[in-house]
């Protein structure tokens, strides 16, 4: 099988996609019917993070808000904005390191 675009692996599942040349991670992972979370898809939100472990992104415009130096350092990405540059691995986040919308959480 010929392919086309880098292949993003999902941690802990386990599970490889394809992306399309300039494809968004969360496109792919939407095109191919792995239900993550996200938000605005803008950049703006911060509900679509992901962990890098391994490989790289090319970054969109983004929010501050939605991820910022810090967390960027630490290999979260904002799936919606980030396109991959070759094959890598990314993983879900630990529930303490999800961003809810605003009006998905608890008052
Ligand atoms: S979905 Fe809002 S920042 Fe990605």
């Amino acid at each position: 099988m010929v392919r086309i675009g880098p292949s993003i692996t999902l941690q802990p599942l386990g599970v490889t996609v394809e992306a399309r040349p300039g494809e968004t991670v969360l496109d792919a992972l939407l095109r191919n019917r792995l239900r993550v979370f996200h938000g605005c898809t803008r950049g703006g939100c911060g509900a679509c993070r992901l962990r890098l472990l391994d490989g790289a992104v090319t970054f969109g415009r983004y929010s501050k808000g939605a991820l910022d130096d810090d967390e960027r350092a630490r290999g979260l990405f904002l799936s919606c904005i980030c396109v991959p540059e070759g094959d890598v691995v990314i993983s879900l986040l630990e529930p303490h390191e999800s961003r809810f919308p605003r009006w998905m959480r608890k008052r």
